[in-house]
């Protein structure tokens, strides 16, 4: 009986203290005058809605942005952590470019239990300064250039397996095929290995492709403990990744690299740009062995090159590609426009479709940027800042390591910036329409020294496909399609609630 009634004292003290320490937890935005959601919850602070699932990613940002108006910045609780949210372009630009040196992390939960993280999107400090220098000339426009040879293969293979549905009646999951298309054109580019997915969906490449980008128990769980606490988790090295595929795509990375180093075969791929970074590597080792800004060529961090296609590129490309398609579909008006530009294009270059073709359609660029405005990936840009700062024209000072968020699908869809924000208008992305808006309202590959890496890379895919398709078929909504669109993200991915569904129809001309 006594031991009962301390247990309870015990229990109703510790309650009260950890009641003392939230509630001084979420002072910290008042105690800096800084403009804050109120978290909705004692334990998990301002998404609770977000645990529950209520709501989705993106649905979660745009409140937040909303609820911070019409404040140039303000703060909110991811848990109990207090985080920053700034919602003017001015200080965007400052947070992104101008004083890049102290957001120069994304964060710093990069460990080296899964040697598959360690690539250029988590990385930060000289390695990440080193490695972007060298791989910055993997994602140049010549190198594209020659990319779009293998990324044609791919596009052709997805017009021929569109083919089979073309009687204008079919059901298409277009999400399930652009993201067969998806995988083929990494699997090609990247590892340097056609895997045909497009005509076998039950391809190992595309089995094990799938045990990555469709999350388990485990990756789900570490995903939850990282955003509850970063250092626990580091601490608990607890892995993310299937094993299985993580051990398929080390081993395809080295063979294939073996392969090459043998045969001297050059196929202009990624998997070439990281065998010259290895033998540059190698050469100046020897020279000095203890110089500054060496890289790890071990073969696990070169397959980390690889796989930020997987973790970066093919949930934002797979995206961009279907939301486009799904947008020129419900918009007969918008797909013929677009339709007319392809046309003249494969007139006036007898139908050989290149780089610079597609680089000189602007109706495309319109038509792939607004896709990317309309359904962004990413909602978030997320910076860590490495020493406190001064926010400019104010008092207020960030603590360093705090996280500051970039709201991009918050200003993406801001009525100040875009005129009917949630129509799909490729007219947003005018010459006169860009040229009257704040460039950090666009966001659309970041900005900055951290921008995206790959976007030549994304663009093509998207405008490649998009061509191919308009130019052999016309596309209309299924009655398969849930309407209105609902996402569901996790870390690696968002996607579509219930997928795309489209029907096409080969057109009379083609
Ligand atoms: C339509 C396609 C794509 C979109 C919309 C997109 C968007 C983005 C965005 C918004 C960021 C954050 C930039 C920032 O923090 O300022 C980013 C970063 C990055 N993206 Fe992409 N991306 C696309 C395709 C790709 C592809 C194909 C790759 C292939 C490797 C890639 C690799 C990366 C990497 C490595 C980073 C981090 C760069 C760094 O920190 O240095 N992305 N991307």
């Amino acid at each position: 009986m006594f031991c009962t009634s301390l247990f309870f004292g015990y229990l109703t003290i510790v309650t009260i203290l950890i009641y003392f320490y939230l509630k001084k937890c979420y002072r910290y935005w008042k105690v800096k005058n800084v403009p804050y959601v109120k978290p909705k919850s004692l334990l998990f602070g301002s998404n609770l809605d977000l645990i529950l699932h209520r709501i989705s990613f993106q649905e979660y940002h745009a409140t937040l942005y909303k609820e911070l108006a019409p404040h140039r910045y303000g703060g909110y609780f991811n848990f109990q952590r207090p985080f920053l949210l700034i919602r003017d372009p001015d200080l965007v630009k400052h947070i992104l470019s101008i004083d890049f040196q102290t957001f120069s992390v994304r964060h710093n939960d990069a460990d080296d239990t899964e040697p598959l993280r360690l690539h250029l999107f988590n990385l930060y400090g000289d390695k990440w300064r080193v490695l972007r220098e060298k791989l910055s000339t993997a994602f140049s426009p010549a190198k594209i250039r020659m990319m779009v040879h293998l990324m044609k293969e791919c596009a052709q293979e997805l017009v021929h397996v569109l083919d089979k549905s073309a009687d204008g009646n079919t059901d298409v999951s277009i999400s399930d095929i652009v993201a067969r298309y998806g995988t083929d054109i990494i699997s090609t580019c990247a590892f340097g290995y056609r895997a045909h997915t497009l005509s076998n969906p039950e391809a190992e490449f595309r089995i094990m492709t799938k045990k990555i980008v469709e999350p388990h128990f485990a990756f789900k769980f570490r995903s939850f403990l990282l955003s509850v606490s970063p250092k626990l988790c580091k601490m608990l090295k607890l892995r993310m990744f299937n094993q299985e595929a993580v051990r398929y795509f080390i081993t395809l990375v080295d063979e294939t690299i073996k392969y090459r180093e043998k045969y001297g075969t050059i196929r202009n791929d990624f998997i070439d740009l990281l065998i010259s970074v290895k033998k540059m590597e190698q050469e100046a080792n020897m020279k000095d062995e203890n110089r500054e800004g060496k890289i790890d060529i071990s073969v696990e961090n070169l397959a980390a090159q690889c796989f930020a296609f997987f973790f970066a590129g093919y949930a934002t490309q797979n995206l961009t590609l279907s939301t486009a398609l799904f947008e020129l579909a419900r918009n007969p008006d918008i797909q013929n426009r677009l339709r007319e530009e392809i046309d003249e294009a494969f007139d006036r270059t007898k139908g050989n479709i290149d780089y610079d073709t597609l680089n000189k359609m602007k109706y495309l660029d319109q038509v792939v940027s607004e896709a990317i405005r309309s359904y962004p990936g990413q909602p978030i840009i997320l910076r860590q800042c490495v020493q406190d700062y001064k926010i400019p024209n104010s008092d207020v000072v960030i603590e360093k390591d705090t996280t500051v968020f970039i709201p991009r699908y918050g200003l993406n869809h801001d009525e100040e910036y875009y005129s009917d924000p949630d129509t799909f208008d490729p007219d947003h992305f005018s010459d006169e329409a860009k040229a009257n808006r704040h460039p950090y309202t666009h966001l659309l590959f970041g900005d900055g020294p951290r921008k995206c890496i790959g976007m030549r890379f994304g663009q093509m895919h998207a405008k490649l496909a998009l061509t191919m398709l308009l130019r052999h078929y016309e596309f209309t909504i299924s009655p398969k399609m849930k309407l209105p669109i609902k996402y569901t993200s996790n870390v690696i991915s968002t996607s579509i609630v219930g997928g795309i569904w489209l029907r096409n129809k080969r057109r009379s001309a083609s």
